[in-house]
């Protein structure tokens, strides 16, 4: 199966050498894939390069990251622009860029608010819940079944929950980390999503502080209208946190996330991934008086303590900064639709072409599809059979030159063309003829 000349010996090998040092042989439990991930060597615009000199249009992009692909011309030009300018990457003291972005991103995601750098998504989502905690003074938090918010342990359950009796909102938790359990679980409250009523009986019994969410699981679930509306007035009635982890939507299901999308405002919004600009970056903006809980001028054991040396780096900043700023110029992000609309098209034909049910999802620069015409609301709705063919899918795309997460979203870029659409619709072409073929998908 797959093209003729297809081999990865020479990642084999260096998988062999990196599991001697590097636990699994990676840095980061999600890299991992079975029997072992190929290794990268370069990249350019939305195409990537492994150590065999394969060649495979890129739909990981960083894990979403990279929204104008790979070494836009705008993101090298300002990493050279931040040694020109300031003489170093790394001031770890206040620096005007600071200033800069922040007054950007708020200026998209809450004009009245206020911002706190990090370095990735899990400290904004772990600056977030402290934030949390300490305005309402209650430790316990609620997350949703299937939600992801990094290596968190205040969130570590039920990311990838793998109980069947977990069904119709009825959730067992699920511990996603050995450390995790005792008190640490115990504080962790997780919530059917999607599901109003359900959600709503455990927040009446359970005494939260706050609620986080993924508005689109695992970027392309969206949450219905109707249940981010239940929640925004649901917490604040009560007196709760609302928190949008929009590290994977940021930028992505819309210039300015979920909350675009939705036109609902929660207290706290974590950012990541796209801000970067390809480097390492998160941020929790929200409101003023939350916010201001982090001000140094507070009495001790007043103020929420934070601080990190590399939080608010002229690189990361100067790299997000021209990352935003072509991104929502010359309607970059339409195009960047364009193209993910096109995918979706071609995806939906080929399945149509070999009878295969199917639905599609995603906004913006997402795109995914479901092996069943079944509506999917939840990670609940995907059957463990379903998951299985669609890596099955994924995997053979791999050695057809498509680089993907196997069972995940295919996320696009500025460097995307519609010759990249084309070829991906002809390797899935390729591979669902040959599962079909041989009755793997029946
Ligand atoms: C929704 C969400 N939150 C948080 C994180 C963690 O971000 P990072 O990997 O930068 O720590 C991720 C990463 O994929 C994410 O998708």
């Amino acid at each position: 199966m797959g093209k003729k000349d297809y081999s990865i010996e020479k990642s084999h090998g260096l998988f062999k050498r990196a599991e001697a040092s590097l636990p699994g042989g990676v840095n980061g439990n999600i890299k991992f894939r079975s029997p072992f991930p190929i290794f990268l060597a370069r990249a350019k615009g939305a195409h990537i390069w492994d150590v065999d000199n394969n060649e495979y249009i890129d739909y990981v992009l960083s894990y979403g990251a990279l929204i104008l692909g790979h070494s836009h011309q705008v993101v090298t030009e300002a990493l050279s622009k931040v040694v020109r300018e300031y003489g170093t990457i790394l001031f770890g003291n206040p620096n005007k860029a600071e200033i800069e972005f922040g007054e950007l991103l708020l200026g998209i995601y809450n004009k009245r608010g206020k911002i706190r750098f990090t370095n990735s998504g899990l400290e904004a989502t772990l600056l977030a819940v402290r934030l949390a905690m300490a305005y309402t003074g209650k430790r316990r938090i609620g997350k949703f079944d299937g939600h992801y918010h990094g290596a968190n342990p205040f969130l570590l359950s039920n990311y990838r929950p793998i109980n069947p009796k977990s069904q119709n909102g009825d959730i067992e938790k699920e511990s996603d980390s050995r450390e995790v359990k005792g008190d640490i679980l115990d504080n962790i409250v997780v919530l059917p999503f999607n599901n109003i009523e359900k959600t709503r009986e455990i927040l009446d019994k359970e005494d939260v502080g706050a609620v986080i969410l993924e508005p689109f699981e695992d970027g392309y679930i969206p949450a219905k209208q109707e249940f981010v509306e239940f929640l925004r007035k649901y917490t604040k009635e009560h007196g709760l946190i609302l928190i949008f982890d929009e590290v994977k939507t940021g930028f992505r299901v819309r210039i300015g996330g979920a909350v675009e999308y939705y036109s609902v405002v929660p207290d706290l919004i974590c950012l990541g991934k796209i801000i970067g600009g390809g480097s390492p970056i998160g941020a929790v903006v929200g409101n003023q008086e939350i916010m201001d809980l982090l001000d140094p001028r507070r009495e001790k054991n007043d103020a929420v303590f934070h601080s990190g040396t590399f939080n608010g780096n002229p690189l990361s900043l100067s790299l997000g900064i021209a990352t935003v700023k072509e991104l929502i110029s010359n309607n970059n992000f339409s195009k960047i639709e364009k193209v993910s609309k096109n995918l979706k098209d071609g995806i939906s034909e080929s399945l149509d072409k070999f009878g295969i049910p199917h639905r599609i999802y995603g906004e913006g620069g997402i795109v995914n599809y479901t092996l069943s015409d079944d509506e999917v609301s939840t990670y609940r709705d995907i059957t463990a059979q379903n998951m299985q063919k669609r890596k099955q899918i994924d995997a053979s795309m791999l050695r057809e030159g498509v680089y993907l997460v196997p069972g995940s979203r295919y996320s696009l870029s500025l460097a995307h063309t519609q010759s990249d659409i084309d070829t991906t619709i002809s390797s899935l072409n390729i591979v669902l003829r040959e599962i079909t073929d041989n009755n793997q998908l029946k």
